[in-house]
C-alpha cells in the first residue's frame, strides 16, 4: 500500500525517467507543453485499443492545441511494441505518441495509476492534464469497463487553456469559440442585471 497522499489538481507532477517506446523519457521533458498523460490497465485489451485507436486519429488535434501524449502501462516495452504493431496491422493506425513500461508500478504508484485493492497490477483509467509549468490541472478516473471519450479529453485541454488564470469559466459542455461566464467576483460587480451570476461573454 502507497502511504503518499493522492496527487491533486494544483500539484507539481512529480517527475520520472522511465523507458518508453520512443525511448528514454522524462516527465521534465514535457515542460512547456500541455500534456495529457494517462494510464491503460493492460495491452491487447479490446477497450484500451479502441483508446489507442481513437487517441492516436486525434494526435493532430491535440498537437493543434500544443498538447503532447504520454501513455503508461504496467505491460513490459516488449509488450507495448508488440500491440502497437498489431494496432498498426489491424487497424491501420500508426501509435505516434510514446507508452511507458512501470512492471514495477513506481510511477503508476506515484501517480495513483494502481488500484491497490485489485487482485492484480493492473493500472486503472487515470489521466493526468498537466499544464506547461507541469502542474496537475485535471485528473480523471474510469474503470476497467468504460472506456474513456477522446472528444472529451480534447475539450478538457482546450477548456483549462481557455480558463487558464481564473478570469473566465467554461460553462457546461463548452466548446472552443462559445461563449465564457465570468468568475463570481467580476460578475457581482454587474449585479443590477437579473442574469449578473450567469451572464456568458465572448472568450478572450
Ligand atoms: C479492456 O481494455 O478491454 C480491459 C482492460 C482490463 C480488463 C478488462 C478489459
Amino acid at each position: 500500500m502507497d502511504s503518499r497522499p493522492p496527487l491533486r489538481i494544483g500539484d507539481c507532477a512529480p517527475d520520472f525517467g522511465a523507458r518508453s517506446t520512443a525511448g528514454d523519457i522524462k516527465l521534465s521533458q514535457f515542460r512547456g507543453k500541455w500534456l495529457v498523460f494517462f494510464s491503460h490497465p493492460a495491452d491487447f485489451t479490446p477497450v484500451c485499443t479502441t483508446e489507442f485507436v481513437a487517441l492516436a486519429q486525434a494526435a493532430g488535434r491535440f498537437a493543434a492545441l500544443g498538447c503532447a501524449l504520454l501513455g503508461l502501462s504496467v505491460d513490459s516495452l516488449f509488450s507495448h511494441l508488440a500491440w502497437i504493431r498489431a494496432i498498426r496491422e489491424v487497424f491501420g493506425v500508426t501509435i505516434g505518441f510514446p507508452v511507458i513500461e512501470d512492471p514495477s508500478m513506481a510511477v503508476g504508484r506515484a501517480f495513483g495509476m494502481i488500484d491497490e485493492r485489485a487482485g492484480d497490477s493492473a493500472a486503472i483509467r487515470s489521466t493526468y492534464f498537466i499544464d506547461p509549468e507541469g502542474v496537475i490541472r485535471a485528473i480523471t478516473t474510469y474503470p476497467h469497463n468504460v472506456g474513456r471519450s477522446v472528444e472529451e479529453m480534447l475539450r478538457m485541454v482546450a477548456a483549462l487553456q481557455c480558463a487558464a488564470g481564473d478570469t473566465v469559466l467554461t460553462p457546461e459542455g463548452w466548446q472552443p469559440g462559445e461563449p465564457v461566464l465570468l468568475p463570481p467576483a467580476r460578475a457581482a460587480g454587474d449585479a443590477d442585471a437579473a442574469d449578473w451570476f450567469c451572464r456568458r461573454v465572448a472568450a478572450p
